[in-house]
């Protein structure tokens, strides 16, 4: 489904190192937590897999399909795929709640019913219906968060990544932000959240990856002794 080989990225003309020769798989229908101190290359990494940025070396598998070589036009096509729950939730600030999920569904000629009852039942779950007219300014930092999430979810997307999706949430909306992605995992979605809450794992029996400066340190499916967790 998802596959880093040898992946490295560096910053800033190589001074940076952001990942450092990064090989795992990530199978269909996984659910994985990836956690990690501040700047150890999280985003970095769901950045490499919808192809926000290019890797330095190496070469990403999505669904078989080698990425980093894909040409531009056939971008859109992977990216259909994946929902992303951005770090800064890269909302459209001019456009409504509403507008701001039904936006990317009216670029694909969705027609206009069935874009209207997505909208609404996504909204429904994360609870921002009755605010389906307000602009995101006016919302809080959880509602913009869950505005996002909305964003991502609202296609179904057999790829979900989301970068700390429940950082701004309190613990009731966190846990019913994780209800919803849960159900999608249900579904057979293959999700990856970055989080900085190590008890997410085991609570939602997920995979638990761990970087340490752009390496991975740890992770669950190979060794399950959590020995090396702190
Ligand atoms: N666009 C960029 N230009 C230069 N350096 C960058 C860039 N993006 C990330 N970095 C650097 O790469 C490293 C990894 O960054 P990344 O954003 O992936 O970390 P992170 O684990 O997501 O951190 P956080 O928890 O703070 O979001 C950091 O040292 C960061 O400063
Ligand atoms: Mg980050």
């Amino acid at each position: 489904m998802i596959k880093f080989v040898n992946i490295s990225k560096w910053y800033q003309d190589n001074t940076i190192k952001a990942l450092d020769n990064i090989n795992i798989e990530i199978n269909r229908g996984e659910l994985v937590f990836l956690t990690g101190a501040s700047g150890s290359g999280k985003t970095t990494f769901l950045q490499l897999i919808y192809r926000g940025i290019y890797p330095t070396a190496g070469e990403i598998y999505v669904e078989n399909q080698e990425i980093t070589e894909l040409p531009d036009r056939k971008v859109p096509m992977i990216r259909k795929k994946i929902g992303v729950v951005f770090q800064d939730f890269k909302l459209l600030y001019k456009k409504t709640v509403f507008e701001n999920v039904a936006y990317i569904m009216k670029i694909m000629n969705e027609k206009k019913s069935m874009i209207n009852l997505k909208t609404e039942n996504i909204l429904k779950e994360v609870g921002l219906w009755y605010k389906k007219d307000y602009l995101p300014h006016t919302l809080s930092a959880g509602e913009q968060q869950r505005l996002s999430i909305a964003r991502a979810l609202v296609n179904n997307p057999p790829i979900i990544l989301a970068d700390e999706p429940t950082g701004n949430l309190d613990f009731d909306n966190a846990l019913n932000v994780m209800e919803l992605f849960k159900k999608l995992h249900y579904k057979a979605a293959t999700i990856i959240i970055v989080t900085h809450n190590l008890e997410l794992p085991k609570l939602f029996n997920g995979r638990h990856i761990k970087l340490i400066d752009g390496s991975i340190v740890y992770d669950s499916i190979k060794d399950n002794t959590n020995t090396k967790q702190e």
